[in-house]
């Protein structure tokens, strides 16, 4: 049996914030945010009642429908977020009762921007091992929240969206072929929210740094699992933090501009949503199809990262 990601669903809030906007809140510059980021706008929910369980059901439920299946024949659900709304109940139990999955288990994991491929491999092992046929993958955020509007170095970085993956089980030779998960704790501290800060804090350039050397080999060493090479890949979808940060890490790689989602510069970067996020625009373009080897990368606080390759 293998894992293949049969839908995939969204929720991208309407109020658009440019970097022009931006200059207006922060002591920032719209020629510094796209020189250094490549982002030029991002959404922002500026209604306070709007919960991250809210935008995580919106996303969930397309996903749902778009597979085709009923919300009770959801054996699982897996939800990552860096702006929780509660410390509990979890995410994934507030989707589950809002879209209705009573058969689905309901779990959290925090991986920050890392939690798709964490949740991707793991749902795909519950799969492989028979224990489940559907398990629908949840990364929502209100990053909007999480973040000190008076640091101009984080705060222009970070948008609101959610996605969703809705993971089957297929007899066919396709699916998620290979995953690689990593964390190394002793580099917790150069991207943390909570203890002594309520808002997210980060050391920018070791971010960076980590993020291009450690994306490009646990991309590689992914590949490599399966016997592939990265001139294989048709298409390459890595977290969307940071332009420089992506185009490095394909520069490193040696993957044609071409093979590389990007679509950070008009969302920001939406931490765990970001890749179902690129993938539903890839889908929707048209560039994205059956058939494809494609691998989602994906780098985050804790730190964490790690690398699905699927046949798509
Ligand atoms: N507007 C104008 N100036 C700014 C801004 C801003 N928004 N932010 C910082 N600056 C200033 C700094 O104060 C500094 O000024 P100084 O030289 O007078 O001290 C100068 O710009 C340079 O600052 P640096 O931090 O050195 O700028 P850098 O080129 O490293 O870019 C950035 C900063 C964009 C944050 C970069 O380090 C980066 O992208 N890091 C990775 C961040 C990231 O992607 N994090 C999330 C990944 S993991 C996840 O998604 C959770």
């Amino acid at each position: 049996m293998n894992a293949f990601i049969k839908s995939v669903g969204v929720y991208v809030p309407k109020n658009i914030l440019t970097n022009v906007d931006l200059e207006k809140r922060v002591d920032t510059t719209d020629a510094w945010i796209s020189s250094r980021t490549g982002i030029r706008e991002r959404q922002i929910i500026e209604d306070a009642s709007i919960k991250t369980s809210d935008i995580a059901t919106a996303a969930a439920r397309e996903a749902i429908e778009r597979a085709g299946i009923d919300a009770s024949e959801v054996d699982g659900i897996i939800a990552g977020s860096m702006s929780y709304e509660r410390a509990f109940p979890a995410l994934a139990c507030l989707v589950a009762k809002e879209v209705g999955c009573t058969n689905a288990f309901a779990v959290d994991i925090t991986a920050a921007c890392a939690a798709m491929p964490y949740a991707i491999n793991i749902a795909t092992l519950m799969i492989r091992a028979g224990q489940a046929k559907n398990i629908l993958i949840v990364g929502a955020e209100i990053c909007s929240r999480i973040v000190d509007w008076s640091d101009r170095a984080t705060c222009v970085l970070f948008g609101d969206a959610a996605g969703a993956l809705l993971l089957s089980a297929t007899e066919e030779n396709r699916g998620v072929l290979a995953s690689t998960l990593k964390a190394d704790g002793r580099q917790g501290d150069i991207l943390y929210l909570g203890g002594d800060s309520k808002f997210l804090k980060m050391d920018g350039a070791a971010v960076f740094k980590l993020a291009v050397t450690e994306l490009a080999a646990v991309t590689k060493q992914t590949l490599e699992k399966v016997d592939y090479k990265v001139s294989d890949l048709d298409l390459f979808v890595p977290h969307q933090a940071n332009v420089r940060i992506i185009e490095s890490v394909g520069a490193r790689l040696g993957i044609a501009p071409e093979k590389v989602m990007i679509n950070v510069d008009r969302y920001g970067n939406t931490s765990s949503a970001s890749i179902p996020l690129a993938l539903y625009e890839a889908l929707e373009e048209g560039r994205l199809k059956p058939g494809m080897l494609v691998a989602l990368s994906a780098f985050g606080g804790g730190i964490t990262w790690g690398c699905n390759v699927i046949r798509w």
